[in-house]
């Protein structure tokens, strides 16, 4: 099993986007997991980076990342919103009306994205976060979202926000974040690295404009990739037997909602696991 002794975590909000599947509760200690078991002198990539949870927790920790994602709006949006105030943040909220308007558009902007993520019920970008029956409500609830729901927590307040967009941004003119938008088979030549990789759940129904991905095909592919770098899978559950628990975040909470016929449906996770593969020197099957 990895330690971590949490004394070490950074002080302060963790950052990212309220993307599905956001790591944004355990960034700070999934990236401390890391230097305390294997240092900081190797290249980290984040290659599921969706909103950006992990990569922003690396850069914050002083280290280099390359932030991968199949989806480009997902890399634009947190590039989008890392490189703005919190004024600008305050312009994506948009009325039901507007939500619709912008979800029917055939080109969408990085904002009309944004306004899509922040804006919805459980963040999945489609449906408007409140009933009709609730529009005129509208503007005070989102500007909760803002200002007292912490979806964009990191940015509350402005000072806060602007030192670490700051340092953010020195991070990323001393080049340390590397942005790609790339399959993860695209990686298959990298040696000596460390991979954290968050890939669409086992046995979750996830598409990426209309692919559907296949968990079988990616273990095949980190088994191989553990033989030259060290691999660590986050996941809930992983049904392939080269993969041990190295971690677990037992206290790690998240609440994921999902729709039915309008009713809210409130889940809670509680076993987080960070995997490792326990391929070359650990080559024994459980
Ligand atoms: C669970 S989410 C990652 C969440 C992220 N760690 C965060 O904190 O926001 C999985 C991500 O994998 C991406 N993805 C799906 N198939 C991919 C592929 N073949 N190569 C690279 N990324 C892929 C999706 O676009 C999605 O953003």
């Amino acid at each position: 099993m990895l330690i971590l002794d949490e004394k070490k975590i950074r002080k302060g909000k963790p950052i990212g986007l309220p993307y599905q599947g956001s790591k944004k509760k355990i960034s700070k200690k999934i990236i401390e997991i890391i230097k305390q078991n294997f240092g900081t002198d190797k290249i980290i990539y984040d290659i599921f980076g969706g909103g950006g949870a992990i990569t922003a927790e690396f850069l914050l920790n002083g280290l280099s990342v390359y932030y991968n994602d199949l989806d480009k709006d997902a890399t634009d949006m947190f590039l989008k919103v890392i490189s703005e105030d919190k004024e600008y943040l305050k312009t994506l909220l948009v009325s039901r009306e507007e939500f619709f308007r912008i979800r029917d558009k055939d080109d969408k902007t990085v904002d009309d994205n944004l306004k899509l993520l922040i804006n919805s019920f459980g963040n999945n970008s489609k449906d408007y976060l409140y009933g009709k029956e609730h529009a005129d409500l509208k503007y005070r609830l989102a500007v909760e979202i803002v200002e007292r729901h912490d979806v964009f927590s990191g940015y509350k307040q402005t000072d806060t926000w602007l030192r670490r967009y700051r340092e953010l941004e020195r991070l990323q003119q001393l080049e340390r974040l590397h942005i790609t938008n790339l399959d993860y088979k695209s990686f298959s030549d990298v040696k000596d690295a460390v991979f954290y990789l968050d890939p669409p759940y086992e046995n979750t129904k996830q598409y990426y404009k209309g692919d559907t991905f296949d968990s079988q095909s990616f273990y095949d592919w980190a088994y191989e990739m553990s033989k030259k770098n060290i691999v660590l899978i986050s996941s809930y559950e992983i049904s392939d037997v080269r993969f041990k628990c190295v971690y677990e975040f037992k206290t790690a909470k998240s609440t994921l909602q999902s729709g039915s016929a309008g009713k809210k449906v409130r889940e809670v996770i509680y076993g987080e696991i960070v995997t490792q593969s326990c391929g070359f020197l650990f080559t024994e099957r459980r």
